[in-house]
């Protein structure tokens, strides 16, 4: 079986006496052992047994091995969420004195994390914009230690090609961790283009329908080893319910991502010139200016398309209240279509100056295209743009 997909599928704990086809779920704190030389021989790491499920649980385990099947990685730590997933790879990698290149365009906690947590403990941080590529070799100083960014990025839906990023890694000797979470690895496998770390916030499309948080760090084996010591220690592990849901949900995946782009694809196409829209903005429109980034690599465009009410924040409070159907909510990847205004929900406190550099201008809607029929969808905001 060598296509990842199929692989990801068919990976699965072994079956039990019962001979279930579906894959039983191990809720269970702490396993047993027959003698103490076997609980010897697992606490001094000379075999693979699960000792407790702060390390290792049979669910957690066959969640990270369809996620490495998937995402072409050596190895995985699955965590209770994306934010524990993101602070673990920092904190595991990065000690005092290091300094971490990111992206400026990136999710609001993990910029919380870049700029009041880790200053705490010594490390430094440079933000670069998205696609200004002179600044990126320019932030690099004798101390940096890993590059990280989104790609597509939340929520301007910037798209940053992997190729020239790992170009410059290799030169510096850099770790490239990269939040897979908007694209998913059926749309877009950055170890393929050569990243070191690849994370997951699961709770968006991975589970695809709005139940369980979970997150994943996948990536080479020596450096995901680091991030297991720490978690370990440290205690945000993925809980063996919420790893069973996410790995079923794995079984889904790529036909789910497929029609939420095909879905977004049109609802883009059919709002494009809208007189109400200053601009529409989706990976695969030709007139996104990083169209030709998206198309080497990335399958599809995935499930987000933005635009912008050329009303400022109040057309987009007004639009909001308008929707009959969409939710709105602050989650994405769900099948439920979810359409959210950053600038007079996550982003108000900002002032303006502060959320333009972010990409978030004040009428930026952001659409969670779902899996209703897409005429539904589009027609929902079609009379909330009345
Ligand atoms: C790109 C991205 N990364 C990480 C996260 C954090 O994930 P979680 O909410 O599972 O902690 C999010 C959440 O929205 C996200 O959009």
């Amino acid at each position: 079986m060598k296509h990842p997909i199929s692989r990801a599928i068919r990976t699965q704990i072994d079956r039990t006496g019962e001979m279930e086809h579906s894959q039983p779920m191990f809720l269970t704190s702490s396993f047993c052992f027959h003698d103490a030389e076997e609980m010897r021989a697992a606490f001094a790491d000379e075999t693979d047994d699960n000792i407790y499920s702060r390390f290792s649980n049979p669910n957690v385990q066959e969640f990270v091995d369809r996620m490495c099947a998937l995402e072409g990685t050596e190895a995985g730590f699955a965590t209770a969420s994306g934010m524990s997933a993101i602070f673990a790879s920092f904190m595991a990698l990065l000690k005092q004195g290091d300094h971490l290149l990111s992206c400026r365009s990136i999710f609001g906690s993990t910029h919380t994390v870049i700029t009041k947590i880790l200053p705490k403990y010594g490390i430094e941080h440079s933000y670069v914009d998205a696609v200004d590529w002179g600044r990126w070799e320019a932030a690099i100083r004798p101390n940096t230690k890993m590059i990280y960014l989104e790609t597509p990025t939340n929520p301007a839906l910037e798209v940053i090609d992997l190729s020239v990023v790992r170009a410059l890694a290799d030169k510096y000797k850099l770790i490239l961790n990269i939040d897979n979470c908007f694209a998913t690895p059926v749309i877009q496998q950055p170890a393929q283009f050569g990243a070191d770390l690849v994370i997951h916030s699961a709770t968006k499309w991975l589970d695809g329908q709005g139940r369980v948080l979970g997150g994943v760090v996948l990536g080479r084996r020596e450096l995901i080893k680091e991030v297991y010591q720490f978690c370990r220690s440290t205690g945000p592990s993925l809980s063996p319910f919420n790893a069973w849901v996410l790995s079923k949900s794995l079984e889904t995946l790529e036909v789910r991502m497929d029609r939420h782009a095909s879905n977004a694809l049109y609802l883009a196409q059919q709002l494009e010139n809208h007189p109400k829209l200053a601009w529409v903005k989706y990976p695969y429109l030709p007139s996104h200016p990083h169209h030709d980034i998206a198309k080497k690599q990335m399958k599809n465009g995935g499930g987000i398309v933005c635009f912008e009410l050329k009303g400022g924040i109040d057309a987009g409070r007004q639009f909001l209240n308008s929707l009959k159907m969409l939710s709105l909510s602050a989650n994405l990847g769900d099948t439920r279509s979810i359409a959210s205004h950053p600038a007079s929900t996550t982003h108000g406190k900002l002032t303006e100056e502060e959320r333009m550099a972010v990409g978030i201008s004040a009428g930026l809607i952001r659409i969670s295209v779902g899996l209703e029929y897409r005429d539904d969808i589009l027609g929902d905001i079609l009379q909330a743009l009345g």
